[in-house]
């Protein structure tokens, strides 16, 4: 019996290292104060870091989802997925990465599908390949949230990403610049880089938002924006990550595409 869907968020970009995982996290933890319920769903399917991330130890990951889906093992996706708190769970990308030139796209279309059924958001962390994966999970979510950087490759290929959308006639994006993820890129201005890209920039994050000891974040598990104090040290940024949950949620009615 399949119930009300949630929305489906994929982060994507040009290039790897612009920050997807580690904001991912933090969107997850910002929908979980808006209470919520998310599944951080990795699909970094040869290199995932989401369960490093928060630092949650486990045994079934995405690679056990779809051998069991394939093979009529399948019961429940709650199977499968590690809580992390009352409104966030994880399901992780395989342990060998091997494994991830065994998971055929078309049970990805599947996993998006049974996790709207039970989560008011499903947040899709990806590599930056366009592999066959990769394109189905664009072509399924609700919504893509391109992670870029000031950076003359991000900016190259950003623009041939968005000029493939618009080939395609695909507009259910939004871009965000991360200046937080290195804080010393600053080639091009916001005016260059939109002229460039021939496109808005929907939401970016400022260089205030750089954490030092964000290692020591992930040793201990702890997603940023679920630190009491977040809201009041990274004000700026914590608003536009507000913002950017409650536009990427969207409205209610338009749930359910997938
Ligand atoms: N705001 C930040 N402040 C400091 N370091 C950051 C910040 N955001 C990300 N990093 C660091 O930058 C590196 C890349 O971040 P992250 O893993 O989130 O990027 P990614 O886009 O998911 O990379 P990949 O494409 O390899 O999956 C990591 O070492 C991460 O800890
Ligand atoms: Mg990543």
């Amino acid at each position: 019996m399949k119930k009300k869907t949630g929305k489906s968020i994929c982060l994507f970009s040009g290039k790897g290292g612009v920050g997807k995982t580690h904001l991912a996290l933090c969107l997850a933890g910002i929908y979980s104060t808006m209470g919520k319920k998310v599944l951080v769903l990795d699909m970094d399917l040869s290199g995932g870091g989401v369960a490093l991330y928060v630092n949650k130890p486990y045994e079934k990951t995405i690679y056990n989802f779809v051998d069991d889906y394939t093979n009529n093992r399948f019961k429940s996706l709650e199977d499968y997925v590690i809580p992390y708190n009352e409104f966030i769970d994880i399901l992780p990308s395989p342990k060998d990465p091997r494994s991830a030139l065994k998971i055929d796209s078309k049970y990805v279309e599947i996993a998006i599908e049974k996790s709207c059924v039970h989560y008011d958001v499903v947040l899709i962390d990806m590599n930056h390949d366009l592999n066959e994966v990769n394109l189905t999970i664009l072509d399924t979510v609700h919504t893509i949230l391109f992670v870029m950087q000031n950076d003359p490759m991000d900016l190259k290929n950003m623009k041939s990403m968005l000029s493939i959308f618009h080939d395609l006639e695909k507009d259910n994006y939004k871009i965000l610049l991360n200046n937080s993820r290195d804080p010393f890129k600053k080639y091009f201005t916001l005016f260059d880089m939109k002229n460039i890209l021939k496109a808005n920039i929907d939401y970016v994050l400022s260089s205030e938002f750089y954490l030092k000891n964000i290692d020591s974040y992930i040793m201990n598990g702890k997603i940023v924006t679920l630190e009491a104090k977040a809201p009041n040290i990274f004000n700026k940024d914590y608003t536009v990550m507000m913002k950017i949950c409650v536009d990427l949620l969207g409205k209610e009615e338009e749930n359910g595409k997938v």
